[in-house]
């Protein structure tokens, strides 16, 4: 790390208004400061930045690549449903169980949570200190045409599109996130969330339009863990959220990421584009192994309207 050596990477744009590829980025020996400032730039430009065969070699070189960008969250507990992985900083985002098995239907606690993850959202918005960037690694993948997909969107231009009228309505709106809205919204029926009224559990305060720091751009962050809008009738905020959302997640705002090898890296901003999962028929057949890091927010709106003390104590999950 650190070396002089000069290096241009290339960035080919992957949409007309975010998401790029960086070719020529060799990761199996770390970044050179240099190459880090162009990907960090790229990062903040695009939202999104897809590198193939990023190539690097294992859970320790993948934590220490994302410290360049911050400080590294770690899982705070080890759910007995999945593999236990030798890093903490390593979310494990695959579909397979704790015997490194591939889940199936009967397998309640994980299903209910990749249904969660196919909804949009940005990774931890429901904690009182939210994501910046989150780089995943693809370890192994589905066979091709069989799904397995990520799905982007860009909340930036989706919000600069809005009517002037619109922007000045919700420009200084405070949403409620919760992590348990998300997962009763993608699983209605299950028994794990029926009960669980989500006004009672830990509730995190951000603001829908947040400014994208490094670019000064405002977004809509409207993600699944938002349930409603402070000072608004819940079912009132609701219905906003819900036109919003709908709003940032039209085809022209979506750009589809298809894994194609493993090794193959994407890293995002959560604090200026939407993401979800996407389901396939791999599911219960084939094994995709995602690894996951997530760098904490340092932004000026990284607490959101929250204390930060609370953030001490955050459970990091999805
Ligand atoms: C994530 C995520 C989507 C996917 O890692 O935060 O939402 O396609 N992943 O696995
Ligand atoms: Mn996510």
């Amino acid at each position: 790390m650190g070396s002089s050596q000069e290096s241009q990477l290339r960035v080919e744009p992957l949409h007309p208004t975010f998401a790029c590829e960086i070719h020529g980025l060799d990761l199996s020996n770390g970044i050179t400061d240099k190459e880090f400032e162009q990907l960090q730039k790229a990062v903040h430009q695009y939202g999104v930045v897809v590198v193939r065969k990023a190539n690097l070699p294992d859970d320790h070189a993948h934590v220490d690549f994302s410290r360049r960008f911050g400080e590294v969250e770690k899982s705070k507990y080890r759910n007995p449903h999945m593999r236990s992985l030798p890093c903490p900083e390593i979310f494990d985002i695959s579909n397979l169980d704790e015997k490194g098995e591939v889940v199936t239907h009967s397998n309640e606690k994980r299903t209910t949570a990749i249904r969660g993850n196919a909804l949009w959202h940005a990774d931890g918005s429901f904690n009182p200190r939210r994501t910046y960037v989150s780089c995943l690694r693809a370890v192994d993948i589905p066979p091709k045409s069989m799904g397995g997909h990520t799905e982007y969107a860009d909340a930036r231009q989706a919000y600069e599109d809005l009517s002037e009228e619109k922007k000045a309505k919700i420009k200084d709106l405070v949403a409620i996130h919760s992590f348990y809205h998300n997962r009763k919204t993608a699983n209605p029926d299950s028994p794990l969330f029926k009960d669980i009224n989500v006004m009672d559990m830990p509730l995190a305060r951000h603001k829908l339009v947040p400014i994208h720091h490094p670019t000064g751009r405002p977004m809509l962050y409207v993600t699944s863990y938002a349930h409603h809008i402070e000072g608004m009738a819940i079912e009132e905020g609701q219905t906003l959220l819900r036109e919003l959302s709908d709003h940032a997640k039209q085809p022209i705002y979506v750009f589809e990421h298809h894994w194609e090898s493993p090794g193959d890296l994407a890293i995002w901003d959560n604090t200026a584009v939407l993401h979800r999962a996407t389901s396939g028929d791999y599911e219960g057949k084939h094994r995709r192994d995602m690894r996951r890091t997530c760098v904490m927010d340092s932004s000026p709106d990284a607490y959101g309207l929250n204390d930060p003390d609370l953030a001490k104590n955050q459970a990091s999950s999805s």
